[in-house]
């Protein structure tokens, strides 16, 4: 089983998005004694360039082999986990830009008179959150896991499960508790 690993937080060791994100592939090649694959973005020292109308237009053939190469290892990949930091209630940019070049029409989804059809196939996705404040499952203005879901969603992809870290800035006991609520979740995965 091919599994693709994507961190975007710019924290590096400090950040628990990426903490729990790396907890969950071990978890996940524990339970499936090694036999995945592990595809790793780093997003933050790596971030993929922004798209611009030139790789839209595919005329900008380095672009376009790159884009090309994200899509496919999406496409891939029979599982994705997500390490996703909200930064102003939204996502860390550099994870938009992965997502600006796997949201391929007629690729990852396509529209039909009856509306869009995902086209990215039976996946299991795992968001790894962590969040300052708390938000909950329908916060208004949570655009960060809603985003990704919505993402997701839309290539295709219902089965997705978020592992959250929140109220971690609102002092060391909030944030120890949201760790070990995470930390449980991803052992009983
Ligand atoms: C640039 C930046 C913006 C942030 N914006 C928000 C925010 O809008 N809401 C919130 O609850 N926390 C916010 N935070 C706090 C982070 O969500 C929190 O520190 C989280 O743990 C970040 O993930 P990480 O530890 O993986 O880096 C922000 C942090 C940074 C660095």
């Amino acid at each position: 089983m091919q599994v693709l690993h994507i961190d975007s937080s710019i924290l590096g060791d400090a950040s628990i998005s990426r903490q729990l994100s790396q907890a969950i592939v071990s978890q996940l090649q524990q339970k499936h004694k090694d036999t995945l694959q592990v595809e790793y973005l780093d997003l933050a020292t790596q971030p993929i360039p922004h798209l611009t109308a030139e790789i839209l237009m595919g005329q900008d053939a380095e672009q376009a082999a790159l884009g090309e190469a994200i899509l496919q290892q999406y496409l891939r990949a029979d599982i994705i986990v997500v390490g996703a930091a909200m930064y102003n209630f939204g996502l860390p940019s550099t994870l938009k830009a992965w997502i600006d070049r796997i949201s391929v029409a007629g690729r990852s989804f396509k529209y039909t008179e009856n509306g869009p059809i995902g086209l990215a196939g039976d996946k299991k996705v795992y968001i790894a959150s962590s969040r300052g404040g708390i938000y909950g499952e329908q916060s208004p203005v949570d655009f960060q896991e809603a985003f990704l879901k919505t993402v997701f969603n839309f290539t295709g992809v219902s089965d997705i499960q978020v592992i959250r870290a929140e109220g971690v800035n609102m002092g060391d006991a909030s944030k120890q508790q949201a760790l070990e609520t995470a930390h449980q979740m991803i052992s009983a995965l």
